[in-house]
């Protein structure tokens, strides 16, 4: 996810952006720049891969004196993380920098273009600067260039513009995506988050979705469609880990709340009216393909283990799964008509990492679903597809999850189609679903309240079976996964059908079952899966839409005509779950005891 800092003032200006924009590195991005305007002298620095890079090729360059200053972390949406594409993007005695998505950009550049202006970058954020710079020939000032081209932009943004035309100035707007401004006497600071003006501003203020204005020297100016506003500045916090924690007690739970928006961003360029479509690969990988493989470990293991359901179904393609821990070691037989994918949040797991080689090695050609670009299981394969989970803190995985779980399901259909295997009316089903995603994922306060008041009676007993069928069957084993990675409780999950024969001996009251119990998916063998341990006296929590009369407890979750509209609902409530078991319980969710991020021994 991008990242923005300004600073206008005397200080040293090139340490205080890279400064901050290594405080926004958690938000995950691939390539940075910057900008300063120093005695009316544009300089402007880009690079790709880590801020270490910019770093080393401003080396020798330092700003002392009064100036304006702009600094990004891009995160590629549009065009791919490239030099050219990086931000600042320059006019032609201007600089921009944005967050966030400008959906009608082609109409922008169309017009621009017409008029003869040209476009270096793929990027939809270089119409704002020609678009200012075009609207600066009429305009009686900067201003009113930058009022009027912020006026005509549609979608997501937060940008901030230094021009030759104002040298001591930095113009900004805001509109669906963060920022805020930081005080110090004169000095002045913009940024996504409170982190990079922790320490520097001692008041702040967060801009409001539709504001503008201007900031010059001491002076900040602000604007809303009703004219000019007051600016109510409010302390800051002086906690910086706090901050990144946006307010959350955890970043477990803050990436619970993140998933609703990084579902839009997996999705976005690649779900389309018509189908699925990938930039990041050509249809002939799939080319002499017949069958399908996954490795992976963990929580990434569940979501593929889910997605074989879906690879059978939509696909029809032959998908088996392997822990890549097992697969390393079982002298598996290999053949090259099969597609080997690879799993993995880090990119970096060792016994996933080996799986892959030893693929390549036998010769089959290999795709990796992970959410770190340039890892090494990405460098590894033949082509990637990145999950765009942003960096993920959170020991235990949530947010990462969630995308791979829906990475693999547009795989599935993007094979469907490539096969022919579902028609036109289910492949609009399946995309609608898919929209309908990241309104299933918003975590409503009222869930949250209830799933801490339940979640007092879980403290104790020997021990939790998470139940399910089908695709609820993965997401049970990794309900059970969260919970036992942050609790410390036993929990195990298991196919619901398969529980009478054996599980169901341990059944008593003291035995907690969490039953996820989806209204579109065999509902009726699930119910009787229930009743069977209810009949043994076991304590039930069923999570489901419709009202189940043997629960001991009962979280109700929306109707939806999907089943992995469900899944991902109930994926919501496990967590929080897990989440609140757990802190009840006094541990440090964000690090476990005995587990870490990356797993990179065997
Ligand atoms: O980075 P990876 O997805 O390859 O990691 C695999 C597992 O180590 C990981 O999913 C682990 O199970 C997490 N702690 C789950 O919360």
């Amino acid at each position: 996810m991008c990242g923005i800092v300004g600073y206008i003032g005397h200080k040293e200006k090139k340490e205080i952006l890279l400064d901050g924009l290594q405080e926004l590195e958690y938000r995950g991005y691939d390539s940075a720049g910057i900008a300063i305007i120093e005695d009316g002298t544009l300089k402007h620095f880009k690079e790709i891969g880590k801020l270490e890079n910019l770093r080393q090729k401003t080396k020798s360059y330092t700003s002392n004196g009064f100036g304006v200053a702009i600094g990004h972390t891009r995160w590629a949406t549009h065009g791919k993380p490239t030099e050219l594409n990086a931000h600042p993007h320059l006019g032609e005695y201007s600089f921009i920098i944005h967050n966030g998505i400008i959906e009608n950009y082609q109409e922008i550049k169309n017009e621009l273009t017409a008029e003869g202006v040209q476009f270096v970058s793929q990027t939809d954020t270089e119409v704002i600067v020609h678009s200012f710079e075009n609207e600066n020939h009429t305009a009686k000032t900067p201003f009113e260039a930058f009022t009027n081209t912020v006026k005509k932009l549609e979608g997501a943004y937060a940008t901030l513009l230094v021009t030759k035309a104002a040298p001591n100035t930095i113009f900004f707007a805001k509109s669906r995506s963060p920022m805020l401004i930081g005080f110090d006497g004169d000095d002045v600071y913009f940024a996504s988050s409170d982190s990079p003006v922790i320490g520097k501003a001692n008041e702040v203020y967060y801009l409001e979705d539709g504001e503008y204005g201007y900031a010059k020297s001491g002076e900040v100016k602000l604007f809303d469609a009703n004219g000019e506003r007051k600016i109510s500045k409010q302390a800051l916090a002086t906690d910086k880990v706090l901050a990144q924690k946006d307010g959350y007690r955890f970043f477990m739970e803050k990436e619970i709340y993140e998933q609703s928006r990084v579902m839009s961003e997996t999705m976005m360029g690649r779900v389309l009216d018509s189908g699925i479509d990938f930039d990041e690969f050509d249809k002939s990988l799939f080319d002499g393909i017949y069958a399908i493989k996954i490795c992976a470990c963990g929580t990434s293991y569940h979501s593929a283990l889910a997605a074989s359901y879906l690879f059978e179904r939509i696909a029809k393609m032959r998908c088996d799964i392997e822990i890549a821990s097992e697969f390393r070691y079982k002298e598996p037989f290999l053949t090259d008509k099969t597609l080997f994918i690879t799993v993995s949040q880090s990119g970096e797991t060792a016994d996933t990492l080996e799986a892959l080689k030893m693929a390549k090695r036998a010769g089959l050609k290999s795709l990796s679903i992970c959410n770190v670009d340039n890892s090494s299981i990405v460098r590894e394969s033949d082509a990637a597809i990145l999950t765009r989970a942003g960096i993920e803190k959170g020991v235990a995985s949530t947010k990462a999850f969630a995308t791979q779980a829906m990475v693999l399901w547009m795989l599935s259909l993007y094979i469907g189609q490539l096969r022919n295997t579902i028609p036109k009316d289910k492949i609009e089903i399946e995309i609608d679903a898919m929209l309908h995603t990241p309104k299933a994922l918003v975590v409503e306060d009222k869930l949250h309240e209830r799933i801490h008041r339940l979640s007092k009676r879980y403290l104790h007993g020997h021990g939790f079976f998470f139940i399910g069928r089908d695709i609820f069957y993965p997401l049970a084993l990794e309900g059970a996964l969260k919970l036992k990675e942050i609790s410390y409780l036993h929990a195990e999950g298991y196919p619901a059908g398969e529980m009478k024969h054996g599980p169901i001996a341990l059944a008593d009251s003291e035995l907690f079952t969490i039953a996820l119990m989806p209204k579109t998916l065999l509902y009726d063998k699930m119910k009787s899966n229930v009743e069977e341990l209810s009949a043994r006296d076991a304590t039930i929590l069923a999570i489901s839409p419709e009202t189940f009369e043997l629960a001991d407890d009962f979280i109700q979750t929306k109707h939806a005509n999907h089943p992995m509209v469900e899944f991902f609902e109930m994926m919501v409530v496990t967590q929080l779950l897990a989440l609140e078991i757990s802190v009840r319980l006094g541990n440090d969710v964000d690090m476990p005891r005995n587990l870490a991020k990356s797993v990179t021994v065997e």
